[in-house]
């Protein structure tokens, strides 16, 4: 029924959509230089034998627009693989997506696109690997175009050793443009207003796609995604969102209208219900399951901690269907390290002794302990091991050892490891504001140490509440290891590094140490 709906919203909109593609703002952020590929190529959702590539042609005429493509082996696009054509036109905003087929496992290719005579930058992917030593993911989340120039994606497009860039969402932001003249943005928000309808949602996605720190970073690494909240509205869930008043119009058609425009410019598999939840195998090393915890399966979030409805069993954020699916497939999983890509904090957080109000954050996965007792029922009855949750959304960077009742202590030894299936590395936001930017930072590095107090957080090992960057995920036979990588600065555009910090986990070992 939800399909059958979808579809129609999907027509209705398309129908509503006279307007032009953007706001004409867009067209001030153009490099004529790029034309008519301003926002650059892109590729995603590698497997052993294909990979998404993507583009978008800027066309004033409205007519169907023939696009060629072709696949190589080198940087010059001699040693062509495969080559083709398709045609896009204004229901997808001339975006451009298809999938390479019939390449080679664990290999660099390199891609462009033409119209009209005119080659598009040249791409640089990597397929899936059937067999592994090593893996490398970049790990993001929360790039706020507001609140900071995307030096972690800089960094990132500098690197030559990454298999493919895990994205935990927030890609964008639908607020409107910031006016306060006491705290100004670094830049602002196109269009001005909070995105609403369909040209509102592409022109915001237009503007961080010309982001030159954004773009290059998608030309030279393939992207896994998967969308939290503020691709559609703040703390969203199945039926609205905090930041979705009824005046501004039918939450089930702003989330079709969301839903359309990031499978339109992400580099993600399409399927017939815009759905993000997928599995991406990497050979016998990983396995990665992609989840929706926002607009798939979640009741909404209760209002403080003391709501009685908080251990209320039939409230889910991934819904049972999903959850099953989570379950069964790492069960059933061969691979040796089974990588959750998940939006929100999934391990208990106690933060009691800041205030009683805010002791947990009803947004998070503490919001839904039923749920998630369940999930680790199941992991801890069928004796799953070697887990590793990845985490966005907070603009916080932890890492903990995953474990259900990290207090009891005949359940958990956080030096012997006894009770730990695994671990949880929260990764920093790109740019979005952390408690850094909401107190001085001696008031915000003060807060993480007593959050990660023995007596409040025992299985809390690392916690960086300031600052701002990505995580290096290297997977090999032997341990799982997250590289905190912080930036310097996002008041300009640098590749300088701050600090950087590591925890890792040992194979079948399952505790966090320091590396
Ligand atoms: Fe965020």
């Amino acid at each position: 029924m939800r399909f059958i709906a979808f579809l129609f919203l999907n027509s209705l909109i398309f129908s509503l959509s006279s307007q032009s593609i953007f706001v004409p703002e867009i067209n001030n952020l153009l490099n004529p230089a790029l034309k008519p590929f301003y926002f650059g190529v892109a590729s995603g959702d590698p497997q052993q034998t294909q990979v998404i590539i993507w583009t978008k042609v800027w066309n004033e005429t409205s007519q169907p627009v023939t696009v060629k493509w072709e696949i190589a082996t080198d940087t010059t696009m001699q040693q062509i693989t495969a080559t083709g054509e398709v045609t896009t036109d204004v229901a997808s905003a001339y975006t451009v997506k298809l999938i390479a087929k019939n390449l080679q496992p664990n290999t660099t290719y390199f891609y462009r696109f033409t119209t009209c005579g005119v080659f598009s930058a040249i791409g640089r992917t990597k397929t899936a690997p059937l067999q592994a030593d090593e893996l490398k993911f970049a790990v993001v989340s929360c790039n706020n175009y507001e609140h900071g120039y995307f030096n972690a994606y800089r960094l990132i497009a500098s690197r030559s050793d990454i298999d493919a860039v895990i994205h935990l969402g927030d890609y964008i932001y639908e607020y409107g443009a910031n006016k306060s003249k006491k705290h100004p943005s670094i830049r602002q928000h196109i269009p001005d207003h909070e995105i609403l309808n369909l040209q509102d949602y592409r022109s915001r996605y237009a503007q961080y796609r010309l982001d030159k720190d954004l773009q290059e970073a998608h030309r030279l690494h393939p992207f896994i995604t998967e969308w939290d909240d503020h691709e559609f509205a703040n703390d969203a869930y199945k039926e609205g969102a905090k930041n979705h008043q009824p005046e501004e119009g039918d939450w089930v058609t702003r989330e079709a209208i969301a839903k359309k425009v990031y499978f339109e410019w992400l580099p993600i598999t399409d399927n017939a219900e815009n759905t993000v939840i997928r599995k991406l195998n990497y050979g016998n090393l990983a396995e990665l399951f992609m989840l929706d915890g926002r607009v798939e399966g979640r009741c909404k979030q209760v209002e403080s901690p003391s709501d009685t409805m908080l251990t209320c069993v039939t409230r889910t954020m991934l819904g049972k269907k999903q959850s099953d699916w989570l379950t069964s497939g790492i069960y059933n999983s061969t691979a040796q390290w089974k990588v959750v890509a998940n939006q929100v904090v999934f391990s208990e957080l106690d933060a009691h002794q800041l205030s009683k109000k805010y002791a947990i954050n009803p947004d998070a996965w503490d919001g839904y302990p039923e749920e998630r007792r369940e999930i680790l029922d199941s992991f801890y009855q069928h004796k799953t091991q070697n887990i590793i949750i990845l985490t966005g959304d907070i603009h916080l960077s932890w890492a903990f050892d995953l474990v259900q009742n990290p207090k009891d202590k005949n359940r958990y030894n956080a030096k012997t490891g006894k009770g730990v299936i695994g671990a949880e590395f929260v990764v920093p936001s790109v740019s979005s504001n952390g408690l850094g930017e909401k107190f001085p930072r001696g008031l915000a590095k003060l807060i993480g140490s007593i959050i990660k107090r023995k007596s409040t957080n025992p299985h809390l090992h690392f916690q960086n509440l300031v600052d701002h960057g990505y995580v290096l995920l290297c997977l090999n036979k032997e341990r799982a290891k997250a590289t905190w990588l912080f930036c310097k600065t996002l008041k300009k555009r640098t590749e300088k590094y701050s600090t950087k910090d590591s925890r890792m986990t040992k194979y079948n070992e399952n505790h966090l140490v320091k590396n």
